[in-house]
């Protein structure tokens, strides 16, 4: 009986430990480990002399454009992964609260799997000209960003 009791308890406390909003953001890391870090370091730094950008703090000012925030789904590195729209959609959530810093926007909505779908729908022809494009749009608006 005693057994029975620890076994359903044991059960029960799982369940709750893989519902729980911890665990569901460790799916997320494990995510960016395996489908992201070979190029963007496991902390995000990526590798800026080789062209991988240093997303730590930047993600979180191209928020504050509509195209700056299509552009994190639509960067090729986003769009063409192999996981399907609703993981990355939590995915990209996760990299914001966790890489974004303080510079993301107050008012920031977390994506959702329908924009992503919509976004990798309608791929960047010119992946370098759209992020200039947002790099240099934010720089007018005053932001402090290269
Ligand atoms: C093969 C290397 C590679 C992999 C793997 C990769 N990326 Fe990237 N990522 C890049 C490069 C290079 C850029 C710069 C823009 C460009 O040229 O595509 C970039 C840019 C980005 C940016 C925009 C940052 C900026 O300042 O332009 C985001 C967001 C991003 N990647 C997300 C991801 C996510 C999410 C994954 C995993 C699902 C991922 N990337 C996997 C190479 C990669």
């Amino acid at each position: 009986m005693a057994k029975g009791f620890y076994r359903s308890f044991l059960t029960i406390g799982l369940a709750a430990l893989l519902a729980s909003p911890a665990m569901a953001s460790e799916r997320e890391r494990i995510n960016f480990l395996l489908h992201c870090s070979g190029c963007h370091q496991s902390d995000g730094s990526g590798s800026p002399d080789s062209g991988i950008p240093d997303m730590r703090g930047r993600i979180g000012h191209y928020l504050r454009l509509p195209e700056g925030r299509a552009y994190l789904v639509q960067v090729p590195g986003t769009a063409q992964s192999s996981l399907n729209d609703g993981d990355t959609a939590t995915l990209l959530n996760w990299m914001v609260s966790s890489l974004g810093g303080k510079e993301v926007p107050a008012d920031f909505s977390p994506y959702t799997r329908d924009e992503v779908t919509r976004l990798r729908g309608n791929p960047l022809a010119d992946v370098s000209a759209a992020r200039t494009q947002v790099i240099t749009r934010l720089q007018k608006m005053g932001y402090r960003i290269e």
